[in-house]
C-alpha cells in the first residue's frame, strides 16, 4: 500500500495533528523516507492516542499531591492452632476437589521486557534451576503436568506474550512439544508509546516510535481479545489463577489458597507474605473505604513502612508476591469494551534510545523518559469480596528480577536449593547446612517428582532404596 491519493487526506490529517500537538519531531526525518517507510510511521503513530497519553504524562510526573486514606489490611494467617489447622485442611480439600473437576485454569504474564535481567529473549526462557537449568517456562510446565496427573485431566495454561515476544514464545513452546501439556495458550499484550518528560513521542528510528508493553494490567485488555474467555467457560473454568513467570517459587496452582478463595466466594484473592524489612521494596496490601488495595513502595511513607504494632510487627507488613486468583465472573466484565480503563497508568523513568538530529541511535546513560504501564492488582480494590491469604516466603516468592545481586539469578536459585535441602532435610538426609539453610552444594527436584514438601517426604518414604545425596543431585 502506498500514500496513494485516495488515503492522502488522512495521512496529511495525521501530521497535522501530530504538528499541532507538541509532537512534529516525530516528522523529522520525514522528508528522508520513501513511500513505505512514511506509511508505516504515519500507521504506528495513528494507533497512538497521544494527546491523552501526554496529559497522563504530564498529570503523573507532576502529582497533585492528593492521596488517600488507608490503613492495615486484614489478612488469614497461616494456622498455628489446632482449629486454624483444620480451617487450611478443609480448604485444601475444597481446592483439590475444584482443581480435579477442571474449575480452574492457570495464567502467566511473561510478556515483561526482562530489561534489568539483560536477557534479550522472552523472561520464561531464562534458564533458572540450579542442576538442570530449566527453563522457567519448563519448571511451570512440569509444575501444571504434575497436577495433571493428579488429577486425569488436561489444565488450561494461558500465557501472556507481547508482540516483540510473541513469535518466540510460540516456537520456544512447540520446539519442546509444548513441554508435554495439551493447553497451552500463548496470546500477545498491547503496547504503549514510550514519552519523554514533556509527553512527547520517541523516535527510535526514522520511521518508528519507540514502545513498550502496556504492563501487566494489558493482561485484561489481550485476554478480551484473544476469545480464549469462551472457551475457558465451555470447558467448565471459573477461576483464574495468576503468576508472574518470573518468581521460579510461584506455585502455579494451589489447593489451600484455591478453597480459601472458593470458601469465601472472593473475586479476587492474593497470597503475601511477611515483608522483610520496613524499607523493603515491595508494594504492600492496605486498606481503603473498605477495600483491599496494593500500595507501591515508594508511595508508602517512611512513617508508614516503619509504624509497628502493639507487637512489634510491620503495621503495613503485608508484601504484594504477585500470586492471585481471579473469579471468571468478576475479571470478564473488565476484558470488553475498554472495561480495563478502570486501572490507573503508572509511570516508571527509563532510559530510552533516541534518535539525535543528525538521525543517530544515543543509548542515555540517565533516564531521559517513561514507561506508561497498567497494572492488574489496581484491579483488587473493584472486588467487593476480596480476600488476603498469608504465605511462607520460602515457599513462594523468589523473583529474578536482576541479573546480579537483590532478586537475581543467584538468589534465586539458592532459594531454590534452600527448599529441596529443608525437604530432604526433613526427610532424614543427613545434610550440612550452613545457618541460612543452604548445602554446600546445588540440588535439585522437579515438581514431576514432588511440587510440596509433604508430597516429597511421602514419595520418599516410600522409596525403598533411596539414591545417595550429593553435588548436583536430581531426582524426577
Ligand atoms: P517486571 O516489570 O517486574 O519485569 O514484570 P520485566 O518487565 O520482565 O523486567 P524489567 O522491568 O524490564 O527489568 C513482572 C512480571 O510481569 C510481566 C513480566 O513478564 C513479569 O512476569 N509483565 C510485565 C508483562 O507480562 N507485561 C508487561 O508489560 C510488564
Amino acid at each position: 500500500m502506498a500514500l496513494g491519493n485516495r488515503g492522502r487526506g488522512r495521512w496529511e490529517q495525521i501530521q497535522d495533528s501530530l504538528r499541532n500537538n507538541e509532537q512534529g519531531h516525530v516528522l523529522q526525518f520525514f522528508e528522508q523516507l520513501g513511500e513505505e517507510e512514511r506509511l508505516e510511521l504515519l500507521q504506528q503513530v495513528e494507533k497512538v492516542d497521544y494527546v491523552a497519553l501526554r496529559r497522563e504524562v504530564l498529570r503523573l510526573w507532576r502529582p497533585s499531591g492528593a492521596g488517600f486514606i488507608f490503613k492495615p489490611a486484614s489478612c488469614t494467617q497461616l494456622a498455628s492452632t489446632p482449629a486454624e489447622k483444620e480451617h487450611w485442611r478443609r480448604a485444601e480439600e475444597l481446592g483439590r476437589t475444584a482443581i480435579a473437576s477442571g474449575h480452574v485454569a492457570v495464567i502467566t504474564v511473561a510478556g515483561g521486557q526482562a530489561t534489568r535481567l539483560g536477557f534479550d529473549h522472552s523472561k520464561g526462557m531464562f534458564p533458572i534451576t540450579p542442576v538442570k537449568g530449566k527453563s522457567l517456562f519448563q519448571l511451570f510446565a512440569e509444575k501444571i503436568h504434575a497436577w495433571e496427573r493428579r488429577c486425569g485431566r488436561d489444565i488450561f495454561w494461558l500465557i501472556l506474550s507481547s508482540p516483540t515476544n510473541h513469535r518466540e514464545t510460540c516456537d520456544f513452546f512447540s520446539k519442546n512439544g509444548n513441554f508435554g501439556l495439551r493447553q497451552v495458550h500463548i496470546f500477545p499484550q498491547g503496547v504503549l508509546p514510550s514519552l519523554d518528560r514533556d509527553g512527547r513521542l520517541i523516535l527510535e528510528k526514522k520511521n518508528a516510535v519507540a514502545m513498550h508493553p502496556d504492563g501487566h494490567g494489558g493482561l485484561l485488555e489481550a485476554l478480551g481479545r484473544s476469545g480464549l474467555l469462551p472457551m475457558l467457560r465451555e470447558n467448565g473454568v471459573e477461576h483464574l489463577s495468576y503468576f508472574q513467570v518470573d518468581n521460579p517459587l510461584a506455585m502455579p496452582i494451589d489447593p489451600a489458597f484455591i478453597g480459601f478463595h472458593i470458601q469465601q466466594q472472593s473475586q479476587f484473592s492474593s497470597r503475601c507474605v511477611v515483608k522483610k524489612y520496613a524499607a523493603e521494596k515491595v508494594g504492600v496490601f492496605v486498606e481503603s473505604d473498605g477495600r483491599l488495595r496494593v500500595v507501591e513502595y515508594m508511595d508508602l511513607s517512611a512513617e508508614c513502612s516503619c509504624a509497628q504494632d502493639a507487637s512489634g510487627r510491620l503495621r503495613f507488613g503485608w508484601a504484594n508476591v504477585a500470586i492471585h486468583l481471579f473469579s471468571l465472573d468478576f475479571l470478564e466484565p473488565f476484558c470488553h469494551d475498554c472495561g480495563w480503563q478502570v486501572l490507573p497508568f503508572h509511570l516508571s523513568q527509563k532510559k530510552i534510545p533516541y534518535l539525535n538530529g543528525a538521525g543517530h541511535l544515543v543509548r542515555p546513560v540517565e533516564a531521559n523518559g517513561f514507561k506508561l504501564e497498567r497494572f492488574i492488582f489496581d484491579l483488587l480494590p473493584r472486588a467487593e469480596r476480596a480476600l488476603l491469604l498469608e504465605g511462607r516466603r520460602e515457599e513462594m516468592f523468589s523473583p529474578v528480577k536482576n541479573a546480579a545481586g537483590l532478586d537475581s539469578v543467584e538468589t534465586s536459585q539458592r532459594d531454590q536449593v534452600r527448599q529441596f535441602a529443608e525437604w530432604l532435610s526433613k526427610g532424614r538426609v543427613d545434610l550440612s547446612r550452613d545457618d541460612s539453610g543452604l548445602p554446600p552444594f546445588f540440588l535439585e527436584i522437579s515438581p514431576l517428582f514432588a511440587d510440596t514438601m509433604e508430597e516429597f517426604l511421602q514419595k520418599w518414604a516410600e522409596m525403598p532404596i533411596k539414591p545417595a545425596v550429593g553435588a548436583n543431585f536430581y531426582l524426577e
